[in-house]
């Protein structure tokens, strides 16, 4: 409950706490993005229902970022629609989805509105990631679907080429569906598609809300091959479009990409070193994987006794800084670390560094 609390109060004193419990980016994003909206504003846009299809050159321009030539891409408010409109079409009850744990727990609630069942892979353990025997072992003849989030939220742990190949090749021996979240792409820059090697039923899950910053703007896709988004697309509950000032800031940071990308990489690498020198010192905490191929990661902070939630709680109350407690992101290991996301400018992220060992010490047992 300490979470909801402390949203609350983040977002009343928004412009005095450094947001790093939510892996959203707040490092300045070229001015061309915000002037596309106001222009879409002056121009009165929004008095129009969007075009269902999106924007033009929208879906084209996720699909050319992708590498991808003959998917679909729907618009959808967030990638988190789309993989609910994917859950809610392809599962029934008594399915089973093999996931992970830690995960991102809201897509295993949306498996379970579907009344299916997620079964969860300790990769609390190395190398933080699903491997493929893992996986073929967890299968079963209830088994529809699998669910891969890479880079992984929270460990930052993200796949190699023939890691995605190995899970895809599950999928496929089993005819499995393949969720492929790619939300935290932007930061692994050898990032390989499910859909190269299983496109028939890969479905990608794409956000704009990390890369590039937008994700108060709810704006993302689901792509996948056009026969296995025919049957998705029944769940659209969304049929008059997604909101027109997102698709114009979408399309302008897709437009100027080269622009920002390689400054929030830098910045990202240098906040990492960062937190990385800060945890060293800190006794009894640890990053289970460095470096992070996502803009996050996980600070280990069992060995201390510490409690995750009190960490958040005084981070956030006595030194502005939010941060994220374990349970958000599993019941299992939950109480043994605390998020923290790091797409801040790098100012931020030396308050951070100030204030992490003075919390901790205070906590310690
Ligand atoms: C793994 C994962 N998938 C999906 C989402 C939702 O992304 P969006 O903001 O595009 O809905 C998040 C958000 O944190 C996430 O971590």
């Amino acid at each position: 409950m300490a979470s909801i609390d402390n949203f609350e109060f983040a977002h009343r004193h928004r412009r005095e706490v450094v947001w790093m419990s939510q892996n959203t980016n707040t490092i300045p994003m070229p001015r061309r993005i915000t002037d596309a909206i106001l222009r879409s504003v002056e121009e009165s846009e929004y008095n129009l229902y969007p075009f269902k299809r999106g924007l033009f050159g929208l879906p084209e321009a996720v699909k050319e970022d992708l590498g991808l030539e003959d998917q679909e891409v729907l618009i959808t408010n967030g990638g988190i629609e789309g993989e609910y409109m994917a859950t809610r079409a392809l599962l029934r009850p008594g399915d089973e989805v093999v996931s992970t744990d830690p995960s991102f727990l809201p897509i295993h609630d949306q498996v379970a509105m579907a009344g299916a069942k997620t079964v969860e892979i300790d990769i609390y353990r190395k190398d933080h990631k699903l491997r493929a025997d893992w996986a073929s072992e967890a299968v079963t003849p209830r088994t529809r679907m699998l669910l891969l989030i890479d880079p992984n939220n929270p460990l930052g742990s993200g796949y190699t080429r023939s890691e995605v190949k190995g899970l895809a090749e599950v999928a496929r021996e089993h005819d499995l569906w393949l969720i492929d979240d790619i939300t935290y792409r932007d930061f692994h820059p050898d990032h390989a598609l499910a859909s190269e090697v299983y496109p028939e039923k890969t479905l990608i899950s794409y956000s704009f809300s990390k890369g590039c910053g937008l994700a108060g703007m709810r704006i993302g896709a689901l792509v996948g091959m056009p026969e296995a988004m025919k049957g998705i697309k029944r769940y659209d509950t969304n049929v008059l479009g997604t909101n027109v000032l997102a698709q114009r800031a979408a399309l302008a940071a897709l437009e100027c990409k080269g622009e920002w990308l390689p400054t929030v990489r830098k910045v990202v690498n240098r906040n990492q070193e960062i937190i990385r020198d800060t945890v060293k010192k800190v006794k009894g905490c640890s990053l289970p994987v460095y470096p992070s191929k996502a803009n996050m990661f996980v600070i280990d902070v069992s060995a201390t006794g510490a409690d995750p939630n009190a960490i958040e709680d005084r981070l956030l109350h006595d030194h502005m800084i939010h941060v994220r407690a374990g349970g958000y992101l599993s019941k299992r290991f939950g109480s043994k670390f605390v998020r923290v996301s790091f797409t801040i400018p790098t100012e931020q992220c030396e308050k951070f560094a100030v204030a992490f060992p003075k919390v901790m010490e205070s906590l310690a047992k």
